[in-house]
């Protein structure tokens, strides 16, 4: 069975998603997977199609409702029980560039048995560079387009962390900026010369 749909069963589910729980997480997710495409478009070893869809699903889970880290849960399970387990992978890995189940901004509206079934599945993974991208690319990407790193980071946190700043932010962050400082190398230049109109809504210009 393939382990991923194609591109119109894959816009399909998440424009049903998106019926279910409509919200920002739609253009989000199309903008994660168009930010990985142009990147893995320059790099070999990475297939820009595979990726598009593997952004476009990502968040998926955000079609049971409005929910925190369960959303991982969902899309993980959900995409699963369709056989589709690369999509599945990423809904998991997505979240997790530091490779532990507690290492989340927001908080596990999880039973202790769920997160437990996630916390061996994260465990039997080993990442590779379509893992890595998608991390990246979701803290790249917001609704209306692809914006630098920090502003997006800062963005969960302020969403996320209403109880307090949350604990593993330093070393998640320092993650991100290890991923970013990767696909520079890999590319020999910034990410950022890929990303059509970054700087306009990084800086909350119309384009
Ligand atoms: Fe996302």
């Amino acid at each position: 069975m393939a382990t991923l749909p194609d591109l119109p069963t894959a816009m399909a589910l998440l424009e049903e998603g998106h019926r279910r729980n409509p919200g920002p997480w739609m253009a989000h997710s199309i903008n994660v997977g168009a930010a990985a495409r142009h990147i893995a478009a320059r790099l070999p070893g990475l297939d820009p199609e595979r990726v598009y869809l593997l952004g476009l699903l990502h968040d998926i889970g955000r079609r049971e409702g409005v929910t925190g880290m369960r959303h991982v849960y969902d899309g993980h399970r959900f995409l699963l029980d369709l056989g589709y387990a690369d999509a599945a992978r990423i809904a998991l890995t997505h979240s997790f560039p530091v490779k532990d189940i507690g290492a989340v901004f927001g908080a596990w509206d999880c039973t202790p048995a769920e997160v437990a079934e996630l916390s061996s599945a994260l465990d039997a993974v080993t990442y590779t560079d379509e893992d890595r991208l998608l991390q990246l690319c979701d803290c790249l990407a917001i609704a209306n387009g692809f914006c630098l790193l920090e502003k997006r980071l800062v963005d969960v946190v302020m969403r996320y962390g209403k109880a307090g700043f949350p604990a593993w932010v330093h070393v998640k962050w320092a993650a991100y900026f290890d991923l970013l400082h990767h696909f520079d190398r890999l590319l020999g230049h910034s990410v950022y010369d890929l990303l059509p109109g970054v700087e306009a809504i990084t800086f909350n210009r119309s384009v």
